[in-house]
């Protein structure tokens, strides 16, 4: 941190946000499942990583816009879904939305454990919105929720496939974690519905998750919306390939920050063999880990189209709200376009797998 103690990094936010916040609130953020070495290996799947710069290519201003699902984003960047950001300030979404058009034009994934409501954020809305998904035992809650997601304009669904249950995340259990009384998932829990009593996300998700899900799922998410649908928590090509044959739009290759199962590999080391099979037909989004500009090239360099950035965005939100949303943003894309700019890489297509060098992460 330098003198001023202005952070100048996502980590000097991390840093920053760990003094402030209630540790079982840090612990339910930055905890992972089981052992947490998957949760580790996100971040050091991107240590291991190096780039090969190519000099003296006259990479004025690099170009970072991207267009994706036939929108042009500012950044090959867009927010992952976190629950309940209400946790971090009672603004929760809606700052983080307000935060993020701040810096760029760039979807913000809003989480169906949201705590603010689909409606209040998308008032506050300059950004594009995508939907995530949890696909419930109660189908018409989903599909209630869905809707009204598309009649406020949210854009695309990312629904998760890595969930059939939660991952067991020991912090939590150690720590009997419940989430403070005025937070909750304000699409899911409302008097209109008739439903409240939301005590902890490992409780709801007990009772609600479908573990019983299967491939048809898209078919009929299909049914119920007419936006394209992304699958988020593909880990292995033979997946992406059924995932494609479903029907989805794109994919997100994603180990869910390391919450659901430890053990599985971290998303960019099987970014190749993924991109590889996909071989361009639809989008492919990876997230984990991303918390430098130099992750999100290599992730580019690897085929991924964007990344999403997750608990970065918490620690911003809990320093300064939307501020600190705006900051974090900016700061990864400062950083960004300092490295495409110091490997010779002027557009995000010029990103292409000779630039990390083999190994790890590089078949
Ligand atoms: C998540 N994530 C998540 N994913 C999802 O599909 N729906 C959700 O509601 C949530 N909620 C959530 C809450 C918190 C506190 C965290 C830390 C994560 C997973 C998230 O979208 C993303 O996959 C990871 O967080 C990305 O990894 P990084 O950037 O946090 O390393």
């Amino acid at each position: 941190m330098p003198a001023n103690n202005a952070p100048v990094t996502l980590r000097d936010y991390r840093e920053l946000a760990r003094k402030l916040v209630d540790p079982s609130v840090w612990d339910f953020w930055e905890g992972g499942a089981g052992e947490e070495s998957t949760l580790a290996a996100n971040t050091e799947a991107f240590d291991r990583l190096r780039l090969n710069p190519s000099v003296l290519r006259g990479v004025h201003r690099p170009e970072t816009t991207v267009k994706i699902l036939g929108e042009t984003w500012d950044a090959p960047v867009a927010i992952a879904p976190l629950a309940l950001q209400t946790m971090a300030h009672p603004l929760g979404e809606v700052a983080t939305v307000r935060g993020t058009a701040a810096a760029a034009r760039v979807p913000v994934i809003v989480s169906m454990m949201a705590g603010r409501t689909v409606e209040d954020v998308a008032a506050e809305a300059e950004v594009p919105l995508w939907l995530q998904v949890y696909c419930l035992r109660d189908r018409e809650l989903t599909r209630h929720v869905v809707e009204r997601a598309e009649r406020a304009g949210f854009g695309a669904l990312v629904l998760t496939v890595d969930a059939p249950h939660l991952g067991r995340r020991l912090r939590d259990e150690r720590n009997g974690f419940r989430v403070p009384a005025s937070v909750f998932p304000a699409n899911l829990y409302t008097a209109d519905l008739g439903r409240d009593g939301f005590t902890s996300p490992a409780g709801h998700a007990g009772a609600e998750f479908d573990p019983g899900l299967d491939w048809s799922v898209v078919a009929w998410m299909r049914s119920v919306s007419r936006l394209p649908i992304l699958l988020k928590g593909i880990l292995t090509d033979a997946d992406a390939e059924r995932a494609i044959e479903a029907g989805a739009d794109g994919i997100v290759v994603s180990n869910h920050g390391g919450r659901q199962l430890d053990g599985v590999p971290a998303g960019v080391e099987v970014l190749p063999e993924i991109t590889a099979a996909v071989a361009g037909r639809v989008p492919v989004l990876l997230d984990g880990g991303v918390r430098r500009g130099r992750d999100v090239l290599a992730a580019l360099a690897l085929g991924a189209d964007a990344v999403l950035l997750g608990r970065p965005v918490l620690h911003g939100l809990a320093v300064a709200q939307e501020e600190g949303v705006a900051r974090v943003l900016t700061i990864l894309l400062e950083e960004l376009r300092d490295a495409m700019t110091l490997t010779g890489t002027g557009t995000v297509a010029g990103a292409g797998p000779e630039l990390v060098r083999p190994g790890a992460a590089r078949p």
